[in-house]
């Protein structure tokens, strides 16, 4: 039984239940799982670790390569058994807890943690538990949908649980490049020099003697909760299409432009798939995740090929992908978050990154995570390690939130993760801000007139009047700066009536 799956013949007397596997853990362990936008992620462990809370105290640090699917943060959140939790999330039960202040969370880029575990800054991994298509003869692991920070946890927990999923094929094998970088400050440069080169190994080499557990599953990854593309989000699409048309005309890339990264959720996928009405081809992807758009750009020829760290998908694109996975096998790359995510990588390919924003500022500061300024959505993610160091730094959002009642376009960020520094253009619906070579003085206008929702341009352009009286390289209003902000609270809504 599972030879295929279990190819040492040693590791099968490791083979237990999930139940007996939950035994290993103790109270003030830190955990990485694997896990990685909802693709890869350990599915029995969450459940029994939940079990296990109720004859045993057990508070975890819990770290993965980025939010977790079936309900596994919250369930494992609302059970009590995650104490700390980094460095993504995207649970509306966990984030509960987290704005509750009951969970401690550390909203981190993602190529950092393997980063900060490598260099001891973070306590080591007591136990890894990844989910595997397969072990081999040498006991390496070959992962799932997602490689994520589970190469990092192998090498440094003192056991690794291994969930083989049977419902993963073994034809997944082969998509896989595993390449952990050495240790500061002597470490040699990363070898890669573009998306589709291959520079490690298909599994994750692992000491055979360290596999303590191996549990059997068979439930698929969720699916992606991404919306269909709307009117705006088109809109959005058709003026980043215009955009990027400009930047080949003035001779700056050319038809296949530069290695594209895409965000996570909603906006960001539609604006992927707008694409597919591009002149553009020869195209290549060098991203953290592929949603549903990259297949569809994969399909359409537009793209090249696509490295990521994670495939998530739609339940009905997941079936086409694993119906047609052979056809994908030479175009897609799964790496480590901390090389898909390559700060270095990143600013050498001169990547185009496109990501979304809850909000942004007449200056062009950024607010990726904080509703409010205060709530935590779900993290920083790896916005900031394409957004600091790509070619182009895009975001977008639709100007205006809750039916109106927020302006995506705010005179002060209330919480900051992108700096003026960091963004060269932003997009609404309504238009486009090429913010690149211009002074905040300059950014303002055109972000107001091109971004903002014209029931608040009035507004806006009032505050930056009034803030130029009192002068200043960025002006503001301090008294008014936050003001909308806490009108919204006030008032439901942000709009001066
Ligand atoms: N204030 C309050 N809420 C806001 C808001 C604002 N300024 N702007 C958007 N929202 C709300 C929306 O109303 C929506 O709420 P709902 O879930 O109750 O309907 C929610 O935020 C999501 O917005 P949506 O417009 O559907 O966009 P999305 O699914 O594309 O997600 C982010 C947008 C910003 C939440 C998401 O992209 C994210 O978490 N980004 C940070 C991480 C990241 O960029 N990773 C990129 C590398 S993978």
């Amino acid at each position: 039984m599972y030879e295929d799956r279990i190819r040492r013949p040693a590791l099968m007397n490791k083979l237990m239940s999930a139940e007996q596997a939950a035994l290993l853990f103790k109270d003030g362990m830190t955990v990485g799982m694997s896990g990685f936008t909802r693709a890869g992620d350990a599915k029995a462990l969450p459940a029994a670790l939940v079990e296990r809370v109720r004859s045993a105290p057990l508070h975890l640090t819990l770290l993965t390569g980025a939010s977790l699917g079936n309900d596994s943060d919250g369930l494992m959140a609302n059970a009590g058994v995650v104490a700390r939790r980094m460095p993504f999330q995207a649970d509306a039960a966990l984030r509960r807890k987290i704005n509750s202040g009951e969970v401690m969370f550390i909203d981190q880029h993602l190529s950092e943690t393997a980063e900060q575990l490598r260099s001891g800054d973070l306590k080591p991994v007591d136990i890894a538990v990844i989910e595997a298509v397969a072990i081999t003869p040498e006991g390496g692991i070959i992962p799932t949908m997602s490689v994520g920070n589970t190469a990092n946890f192998v090498q440094q927990a003192g056991k690794v649980i291994v969930e083989i999923n049977l419902s993963a094929p073994l034809a997944l094998e082969g998509f896989h490049d595993i390449y952990v970088p050495g240790a500061r400050p002597f470490r040699e440069a990363i070898p890669l020099l573009t998306p589709s080169q291959r520079i490690g190994t298909e599994a994750i080499p692992v000491d055979p003697d360290r596999i303590a557990a191996i549990v059997i599953t068979d439930s698929p990854d969720s699916p992606s909760n991404a919306l269909p593309p709307d009117q705006e989000t088109d809109a959005i699409a058709r003026h980043v299409i215009a955009f990027l048309d400009g930047e080949v005309k003035a001779g700056r890339m050319d038809l296949s432009l530069r290695p594209l990264q895409a965000g996570i959720g909603t906006i960001a996928n539609a604006v992927l798939h707008g694409l597919i009405d591009s002149p553009f081809h020869n195209m290549t992807m060098y991203s953290e995740v592929l949603q549903d758009s990259a297949i569809e750009l994969l399909d359409s020829g537009q793209l090249k090929m696509a490295s990521a760290s994670s495939i998530t998908l739609s339940a009905a694109m997941h079936e086409k992908f694993i119906r047609n996975i052979e056809q994908y096998r030479e175009r897609i790359v799964l790496r480590p978050q901390e090389i898909s995510n390559h700060p270095e990588i990143v600013r050498r390919l001169g990547i185009i990154a496109l990501n979304t924003a809850l909000e942004f500022d007449i200056y062009g500061n950024v607010n990726s995570t904080h509703v409010g300024g205060t709530h935590m959505m779900n993290g920083i993610g790896g916005s900031g390690d394409f957004a600091r160091n790509g070619q182009l730094s895009i975001f977008v959002s639709k100007s205006v939130a809750k039916d109106g009642a927020i302006s995506s376009v705010v005179p002060f960020a209330a919480h900051v993760d992108h700096t003026e520094h960091d963004v060269d253009v932003l997009v609404s619906e309504w238009g486009l801000a090429d913010l690149r070579g211009l002074a905040p003085r300059e950014r303002a206008p055109l972000i107001i007139e091109n971004c903002a929702h014209p029931d608040y341009r009035p507004q806006l352009r009032a505050y930056f009047e009034e803030a130029k009286l009192g002068g200043g390289q960025t002006p503001h209003v301090l008294e008014q700066a936050l003001s909308w902000h806490a009108r919204y609270k006030r008032e439901g809504s942000m709009l001066v009536k």
